[in-house]
This record gives structure tokens, C-alpha cells and sequence, in this order.
């Protein structure tokens, strides 16, 4: 039977796992926002989310606003500067920051000007602890000057925004992108900076003859991972999808085999899957235990993550918080009434620190616990043993909602 049709025999809507429980789940603040608990010594990373785009792309689930103001940028920059003035005057004692990442949007795209001051608020912050941080990039506005900038606060991931190599399947879903783009951000990048692409199956027009076409281009730009996305419903969307392309989804099988062939040809050109859709080049600088959070693949532990900006994600242990969503809320929070933009907070539970735990073996380890063994099928499992087998690492997902079924029944 074929990759995708046993995809198909389990296939299972919901959570990616990326963090636990879903935001829904968690308790909107009301009046006074609580203060936030600090890190612990073990250290702390922050994710900062530049919301500013030039153009929006048709499929896109990302908190975003198009614009190019440099005084739009400058306000934001500000807020943010105060918000972490807010957050950095209550860690106390003094935690060791290990790295910075940077989400959106499209934080190259922020005007010069406001990544000049972004620096000076960061660039303090940097010590001896401080690396590995990571950037989200769009390849058509990606600069030497970007990895200059963002070679100051130590980062050192980029994720090159790519979704697929061909240009009319990118413009019927409004992104003009051509090879040429791609490989000049490629040459951008400082030599010790390092590159992984985000890749989508699901989009408008895919077929068999598009997705093989992604072999030679890899091969060429040799990226040192690959996320390879399914394309998520955006629902707030759908009004315009069409207005500016013909928006048709493949039906489910064909969903799958498109991400058959994607898979095939990762491993065909050396790549490790490390499921959930992350592939990482064998014997690469990423080929090493990494660890899943809401903002990406850390190969620091980062038990406690700071999330500033408009819809940023703060996780600690044994909380979770997230900041408005809406620019002008976050903006009028901060900027008027000097307080905390937050929106929502949740206190862990032990179940859901377990839930915790479960992502870090599944993901992380790639094994599965004593306590799932007899509910996961034989053939996800190596023959006497926890470890994840081969086929088992495209299961992840599965495994992890067997995982959650078994925790809660408890
Ligand atoms: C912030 S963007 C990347 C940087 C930059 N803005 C760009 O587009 O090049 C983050 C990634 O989210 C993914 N993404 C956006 N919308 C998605 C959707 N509806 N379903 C799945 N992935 C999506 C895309 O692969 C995108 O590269
Ligand atoms: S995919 Fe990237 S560039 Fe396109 S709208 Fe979303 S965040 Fe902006």
C-alpha cells in the first residue's frame, strides 16, 4: 500500500501539537492583566512578531498587516520596546537569554529605519549565552544588510518563506516569486548562517508534474531543512481567494499524494524526516535533537519562551499567555495605558504538562512512552522497541492524539 493511501486510512483533522492545549481552551484576561512569571535560571528565548507584509498571499493563516509606513513601523517598534521594558524589569534575578526569533509577517520587510532601533533595544540583551536564533524570511526582500542585522542578535536559522517553485502557482495565489529570488537571498546569507525553506502541499494547482519538478531545485539550493506544510483552511479569506486566482483545493487523496512525492524526494536527496513535516539534510548543522515550541524547532531546550509583539505566544512551565491579536488593541494597550497587551492566560495542568512531556519524546526523541505502546499500531513502532519506526515518524500527529486520549482517559 502506498504512502498516501495509508495516510489517507487515518487521516485525522486537528491539533499540530506545536503547543498544549489550544488557545481556545485558555481564559480571556479580564480588566487587570496578571504580571507574567519570570524565567528560571535555566535560561529563556523571546520570539518577537513583526506583523508588516508587502502584498498578502492568497492562502495565508499568519497574523499580518500590509503595509509599508515607515511611521507605522516606527510606532510598532516603539510598543514593542516598551512591552519588553515591561517584561525585562520583572526577571529578577537576571536569566541568561539563549536566543532570538524572530516570526510574522515578514520581519525582513520592516523599514531600516525601525530594524536600526529594534537593534539598540536588542542588541544589549546578547550575551555569552545568547545563539542559534532563528528568522523567518521572505526570499524576495532578503538583503546582505538583513543578515548583517540580524547577525548582530546572534541569529543564525532562516526560514525562507519558498511554498513552491513554480511562479504561476505562486502568482494565482497573488506571490510573484521567481528561482532567481531564491537564490539571491541564498548569497545573501553570512557563511556561517544556515537555511531551511517552508514548502506547502495542498495549494491550487499542485499536481504530480509541478512536485517533481521540486527535485532539481532542491538539489540546487540545498537547504539545511525543509518544513513542508499542509495547507490550512483560512476561512477570513475565502471571500477574496478567488477574486485573485482560481482557489480550487485538491480533494484529500490527491492532497496526500502530493505529499507522497514531496517526501519522496526529500529523502531521495539525504534529507532526515523528523515528522510533523520537518526534514532536516543528514550530517547538516540541524541534524541534532530538536525541540518543538510554538515559534518553531530549537536545538536548545528553551523551557521558557517570551512572546512580544501583536498576537506573540509567551510559554513558561506551568502557563501560557498570548497578546491581542488585533494591531490596534496591542498598540493602544502599550502605547496609552503603559500596560501588559495581554489577552489570554492559561495555567497548566498536570495532565497538560504531561501533553508537555509527550511532544518532547514523540518529537524530540522520537519514541514512544510505555503508557501509549499497546494503543499505537505494530507497524509505527520498530520490532522490540519504543523507537518510532520510519513509516511511524509521518504518524506523529496520531500518535500524539492517542497520546492525549490516553492521558485524559487516566
Ligand atoms: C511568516 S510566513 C514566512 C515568511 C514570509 N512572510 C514569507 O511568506 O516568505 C510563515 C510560513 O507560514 C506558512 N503558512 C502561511 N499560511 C499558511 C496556511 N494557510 N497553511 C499552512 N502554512 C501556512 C508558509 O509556509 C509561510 O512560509
Ligand atoms: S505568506 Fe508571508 S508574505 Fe505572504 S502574506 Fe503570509 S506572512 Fe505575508
Amino acid at each position: 500500500m502506498t504512502l498516501a493511501k495509508k495516510l489517507l486510512d487515518f487521516h485525522s483533522p486537528g491539533n499540530r501539537f506545536s503547543y498544549y492545549p489550544l488557545t481556545s481552551k485558555w481564559e480571556e484576561v479580564k480588566k487587570t492583566a496578571p504580571s507574567l512569571p519570570s524565567p528560571s535560571t535555566e535560561g529563556f528565548g523571546i520570539y518577537i512578531h513583526i506583523p508588516f507584509c508587502r502584498e498578502i498571499c492568497t492562502y495565508c493563516g499568519c497574523n499580518i498587516k500590509i503595509s509599508n509606513q515607515k511611521e507605522e513601523h516606527l510606532q510598532y517598534v516603539k510598543a514593542l520596546s516598551m512591552e519588553k521594558k515591561l517584561r525585562w524589569d520583572k526577571i529578577n534575578p537576571p536569566s541568561d537569554l539563549l536566543n532570538i526569533t524572530f516570526g510574522g509577517g515578514t520581519p525582513n520587510f520592516l523599514n531600516p529605519k525601525a530594524k536600526e532601533l529594534l537593534l539598540e533595544e536588542l542588541g544589549p540583551l546578547i550575551g555569552a549565552q545568547t545563539s542559534s536564533g532563528q528568522m523567518e524570511v521572505d526570499p524576495r526582500y532578503f538583503t546582505r544588510e538583513d543578515a548583517q542585522w540580524a547577525f548582530a542578535l546572534k541569529i543564525n536559522r532562516f526560514n525562507f518563506g519558498v511554498q513552491d517553485f513554480n511562479s504561476e502557482i505562486l502568482s494565482n495565489v497573488n506571490r510573484r516569486q521567481s528561482l532567481d529570488h531564491l537564490h539571491r537571498a541564498k548569497e545573501a546569507l553570512l557563511p556561517q548562517q544556515i537555511m531551511g525553506m517552508d514548502l506547502l502541499w495542498g495549494l491550487p494547482k499542485q499536481d504530480e508534474r509541478s512536485m517533481k519538478n521540486w527535485y532539481s531545485h532542491l538539489k540546487t539550493l540545498a537547504p539545511d531543512w525543509i518544513s513542508f506544510y499542509p495547507l490550512a483552511k483560512v476561512p477570513w479569506l475565502e471571500s477574496i481567494q478567488n477574486a485573485y486566482g482560481d482557489f480550487t483545493l485538491p480533494d484529500r487523496e490527491r492532497k496526500y499524494e502530493l505529499y507522497q512525492w514531496g517526501v519522496e524526494i526529500f529523502e531521495s536527496l539525504g534529507y532526515r524526516n523528523q515528522g510533523m513535516g520537518h526534514f532536516v539534510k543528514k550530517n547538516g548543522p540541524l541534524d541534532q535533537t530538536l525541540y518543538r515550541k510554538v515559534s518553531g524547532l530549537f536545538p536548545q531546550k528553551t523551557p521558557y519562551l517570551m512572546g512580544l509583539g501583536v498576537s506573540a505566544i509567551t510559554e513558561g512551565p506551568d502557563f501560557m499567555a498570548q497578546n491581542y491579536k488585533i494591531l490596534d488593541r496591542y498598540l493602544f494597550s502599550l502605547l496609552k495605558k503603559n500596560e501588559l497587551p495581554l489577552f489570554k492566560f492559561h495555567k497548566k495542568s498536570q495532565k497538560e504538562k504531561q501533553m508537555n512531556q509527550l511532544v518532547e519524546d514523540i518529537f524530540s526523541h522520537h519514541t514512544i512512552p510505555e503508557l501509549l505502546k499497546q494503543r499505537v499500531p505494530e507497524e509505527w513502532r520498530e520490532p522490540n522497541s519504543n523507537d518510532i519506526s520510519n513509516l511511524g515518524l509521518h504518524f506523529k500527529k496520531n500518535i500524539m492524539q492517542i497520546g492525549e486520549k490516553t492521558i485524559f482517559e487516566a
